[in-house]
């Protein structure tokens, strides 16, 4: 069998579902199992076997498994993303890239490699997605976007036009960034903040409803979009590492 038909997904948590789901849809990949050191190998997920844990990856690729997927989610860090996305490389696997078969990607659309792209997302003309970028279930990333490596737009959020993020970035769910904003490497975005200006690397930037945070700065409007400094735009320890 081609090896480029054999696919084993790392991780088998809730993520995983939803990448096992759109694997199938492509109808692309022949054989798929799936590798967790928390899943008894051996026992099924979505009738999918579970090889068994990750050190199990280089024994898959010598018996002919070409790809792999790195099918564990990511909010507040990327970097068990990034070791297992190292260990798939040293044991020789190649990335193929999982897009949802209802999924919208214009082909004029630049994508890297290992990216998954949800249900119903959509992916619009001149945008550029990095390796191993998660577009998650209806995301939407409009023309001349650019996301970063490892980065994560997460459910419904929307990347207004020509926005931007770093590597690593994480967009929560229903976010919306508006055109042109940048979010700097490592940075978390919580779940429907409106992003009205470009943030820094290595923050945290969210943002609760109008009512709060007008009764509390009422004068200023900078301060009502963004909140107090030391409160909404702050420092994410231990997330410096190096992509
Ligand atoms: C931003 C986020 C990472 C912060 O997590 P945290 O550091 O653990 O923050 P906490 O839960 O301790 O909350 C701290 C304060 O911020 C507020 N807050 C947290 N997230 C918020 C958000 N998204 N919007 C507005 N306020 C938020 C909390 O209400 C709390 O306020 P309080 O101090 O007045 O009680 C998290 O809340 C978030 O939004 N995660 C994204 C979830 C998501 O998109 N999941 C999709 C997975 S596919």
């Amino acid at each position: 069998m081609d090896k480029k038909k054999r696919l084993v997904l790392i991780g088998g948590g809730g993520h995983c579902g939803s990448v096992l789901d759109a694997a199938r849809g492509m109808n692309r990949f022949e054989e798929i199992v799936i590798t967790d050191p928390d899943i008894e190998a051996g026992s099924e997920y979505m009738g999918c076997r579970v090889a068994g844990a990750d050190e199990m990856l280089s024994r898959l690729f010598q018996d002919g498994f070409g790809m792999a997927f790195i099918s564990v989610g990511s909010i507040t860090s990327t970097r068990l993303r990034k070791e297992l996305c190292q260990k798939a490389k040293e044991a020789g696997f190649d990335f193929p890239n999982i897009i949802d078969p209802s999924a919208e990607v214009s082909e004029y659309a630049m994508v890297g490699k290992g990216i998954f792209i949800g249900k119903n997302a959509v992916v619009n003309a001149g945008a550029r997605i990095g390796d191993m970028a998660i577009i998650n279930t209806g995301a939407v990333v409009e023309h001349g976007c650019r996301i970063g490596a490892f980065s994560h737009v997460s459910v419904g959020a929307v990347m207004c036009g020509d926005s931007k993020t770093g590597d690593s970035v994480f967009v929560g769910a229903n976010a919306t960034v508006i055109q042109g904003v940048r979010i700097g490497m490592n940075s978390i975005i919580g779940a429907g903040s409106v992003v009205l200006k470009d943030v820094g690397p290595d923050s945290m930037f969210y943002r609760s409803g109008g009512v709060k945070f007008k009764n509390a700065f009422p004068t200023d409007m900078e301060q009502w979009f963004w909140g107090s400094s030391v409160k909404l735009l702050r420092s994410w320890d231990g997330r410096m590492e190096a992509c």
